[in-house]
């Protein structure tokens, strides 16, 4: 009896330490801001006037990399562009010197962020960009990617993928595209963003190998289609796509004309990026937002967001979580940051380690007067800092 009574304990014992990581306790999540950095500071000396569009990921390898456009002459959205990088080796600690990845030289409506994406199996980091988004003193636009296989130490020169998509104005993110983890179609690269010009929308773009050749995937599109919007029409806009652990990915999107509320749309494909059927769209009240890229992420079965919590202002940079796939979301938002702040995004380490299970990273556009004065790097204790 003592060995069927130890053996039960020994399997129980066994059983937990197999479960993938269900060991904290949902119910103590309790967001703290552990570090804070600023990444890159505007208007300084130099070549840039303004930094603004922030992405980061971790490569398949751990480390971290941050990108953001750094904006030549002026803070507008057109104008020529840098990518600028900066990487970092231990989890964000300390940072290399910012690198200039991509020059658009000096074109009047240059490139735009983007998508980043570590596909896991290729040991690549792969950056969708686009060029001429905007058609200002320039046609057509066209989707570019530059890629890293040795950890985003280095960049190969910039592709051209619409020589496979087709002409069409793609503004990917801004935030990462996903890899899919679980089927269907695991190990796909899923890249959404937004364009195309009078005919808006969001649109997905995949590749089934690693990156060499792209097609085009699901489309959610704005109403009236081709035509210029007014306010409180149907425009959904700069989007976050994550995958749940069902394998659905859900796709949270900037409503740009405040469709039905200010707040968030959310649209799932359970196809892979295949589809967006309007059946599994909804639109999140708590979600408040004044029209913004958000970031959002799948940890572990919590679904985290970060956005200016504010019906119609860029300020209260908030981190919320939701234990229910986003039906609700708990209470005590915490906030990163009151004053100014707009685009933000997320990531996490899934090694599976003690350590990598406790935090997210966040990055945003923060400031005292304006958002756009600084990039802030952010590394939040999910637990605490227990
Ligand atoms: C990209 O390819 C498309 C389609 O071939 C072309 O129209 C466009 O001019 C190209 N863009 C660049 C920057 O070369
Ligand atoms: C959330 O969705 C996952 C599948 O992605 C499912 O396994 C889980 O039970 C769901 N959780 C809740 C609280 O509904
Ligand atoms: C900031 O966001 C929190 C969480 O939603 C909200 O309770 C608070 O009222 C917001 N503050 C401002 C100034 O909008």
């Amino acid at each position: 009896m003592t060995t069927t009574g130890g053996l039960v304990v020994l399997t129980f014992l066994f059983s937990v330490a197999l479960l993938p990581c269900r060991c904290f306790n949902y119910g103590k999540i309790d967001p703290l801001v552990y570090e804070e950095q600023l990444l890159w500071v505007s208007g300084g000396a130099g070549e840039v006037s303004t930094y603004r569009i922030p992405l980061l990921t971790f490569t398949p390898k751990g480390s971290l990399l941050a990108f953001t456009e750094a904006r030549k002459g002026s803070p507008s959205d057109l104008g020529a562009k840098f990518i600028a990088m900066r990487r970092s080796i231990d989890k964000g600690a300390t940072w290399s010197p910012t690198s200039f990845i991509v020059d658009d030289g000096s074109t009047a409506d240059g490139l735009n962020l983007g998508a980043v994406v570590a596909d896991e199996d290729a040991g690549s980091v792969i950056l969708v960009y686009s060029l001429c988004f905007h058609e200002y003193q320039c046609s057509p636009s066209s989707t570019m990617m530059v890629e890293s296989v040795d950890d985003g130490l280095s960049w190969s020169p910039p592709r051209n993928l619409s020589v496979q998509l087709g002409v069409k104005n793609f503004a990917p993110g801004p935030g990462f595209g996903i890899q899919k983890r679980y089927p269907p179609a695991k190990g796909r690269l899923v890249v959404c963003g937004h364009g195309t010009l009078e005919g808006d929308g969001v649109f997905c773009i995949l590749s089934d190998d690693h990156g060499r050749n792209w097609y085009n995937g699901a489309a959610l599109k704005s109403i009236p289609y081709n035509q210029k919007k007014k306010a409180l029409d149907f425009n959904p806009d700069e989007c976050q796509p994550f995958e749940m652990e069902d394998g659905s990915i859900v796709i949270n999107v900037r409503n740009q004309m405040n469709y039905h509320c200010r707040c968030r749309v959310v649209v799932r494909s359970l196809d892979g990026g295949l589809s967006l059927p309007i059946e599994e769209l909804f639109f999140d009240y708590t979600l408040v937002d004044p029209a913004v890229a958000a970031g959002a992420l799948q940890k572990e079965g919590v679904l985290y967001f970060t956005n200016p919590a504010s019906s119609d202002h860029r300020i209260n940079l908030t981190l919320r979580w939701s234990l229910t796939n986003g039906t609700s979301w708990e209470a005590n938002a915490v906030q990163i940051w009151a004053g100014p702040s707009g685009y933000s995004s997320m990531t996490s380490l899934d090694s599976g380690s003690t350590e990598d299970r406790k935090y997210v990273y966040v990055i945003y556009e923060k400031g005292h007067k304006d958002y756009d004065e600084t990039v802030s790097f952010v590394k939040v204790h999910l637990y605490g800092g227990r």
